[in-house]
């Protein structure tokens, strides 16, 4: 693989600093820049050959249109935002090098990249750079996809939208009830104890990140409009006091899922569980 020299502007932050651990560990030389430091992003464009942007999607979007314009036709302009159709356009429309969006779908405290999804879209491939990334990731065990920008963000109002809106729901709806989170630990099953776990981990990070994972994506409204008519429809089926229907409507969605899925499914939540309980 091409030893490539390769500059993450906002690399100061989360995300940057564990690709920058990264790439150096693959063999490649990194240098990064934020706000403060000496190098500055347009630094990154004059000395390598590979430019990342790690930060905010707006940021992206304001330095792309800055530094885009200031790159060459071989070199490469990547970023790593949670949403793509408009970040890829600005990186197109800023510059002549090639592009391509990446969306790492994992966050800066995952120890290792093995088995981790990682969605690119290549807009513009002229140099194989595509094959460059695409084998740098590969090589520590991601698992890599190729997305076009505008499914991408359509598939994200699910992953990401309506994930975090539930989570979100769940902790007000506990904090309306006046269930003191602690207390509930030593009532709580090894499923609750997940939920609520998973609602605790929230709040340990930036919250704002997360408003903007919700309402920042435009599907976002149509995915959840959707998602509150199959709760109105779960509620109508499971507290109707109709064992049949409940059944039926049960049946019909364990057909949905495959035998397959089900059971794996099964043990990743087992040995999760499992971890929850053998710190
Ligand atoms: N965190 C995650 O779990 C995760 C997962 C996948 C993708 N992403 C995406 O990765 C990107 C970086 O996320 P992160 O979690 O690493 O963020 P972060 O820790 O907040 O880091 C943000 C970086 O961007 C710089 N920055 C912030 N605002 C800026 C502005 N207005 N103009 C120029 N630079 C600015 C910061 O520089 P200073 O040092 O000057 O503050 C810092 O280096 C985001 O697009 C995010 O959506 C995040």
């Amino acid at each position: 693989m091409k030893r490539a020299k390769i500059g993450i502007a906002g690399g100061t932050g989360g995300m940057g600093r564990w690709f920058e651990s990264y790439f150096t560990k693959a063999g490649h030389e990194v240098r990064i820049a934020g706000r403060k430091t000496e190098l500055t992003y347009e630094d990154l464009v004059h000395g390598c050959d590979v430019v990342i942007l790690s930060m905010p999607l707006e940021a992206s979007v304001r330095v792309a249109e800055r530094i885009g314009p200031k790159m060459d036709e071989d070199q490469l302009l990547m970023d790593f935002c949670s949403r793509k159709e408009a970040i890829v356009k600005a990186m197109v429309s800023s510059t002549q090098a090639d592009v391509i969006g990446t969306h790492p779908m994992f966050g800066p405290c995952t120890e290792s990249i093995k088995g981790r999804n990682v969605i690119l879209c290549p807009a513009r491939d002229n140099h194989g750079w595509f094959e460059w990334i695409n084998e740098l990731l590969a090589s520590g065990g991601a698992v890599v996809s190729v997305m076009d920008p505008k499914v991408h963000d359509q598939k994200m109002a699910v992953v990401q939208s309506l994930t975090h809106f539930l989570t979100i729901s769940f902790a007000r709806f506990l904090q309306k009830s006046g269930i003191i989170p602690e207390d509930a630990m030593s009532y709580a099953t090894p499923i609750f104890r997940l939920k609520m776990n998973l609602a605790g981990r929230l709040f340990a990070q930036d919250p704002l990140l997360y408003a903007d994972l919700v309402g920042g994506n435009d599907s976002a409204g149509e995915v959840l409009d959707l998602f509150f008519s199959a709760m109105k429809e779960s509620r109508q089926a499971l507290l109707a006091g109709d064992d049949k229907q409940a059944n039926i409507f049960l049946e019909d969605i364990r057909n949905f899922f495959t035998d397959g899925f089900s059971r794996n499914a099964l043990d990743e939540t087992t040995r999760a569980i499992e971890a929850m309980y053998n710190k």
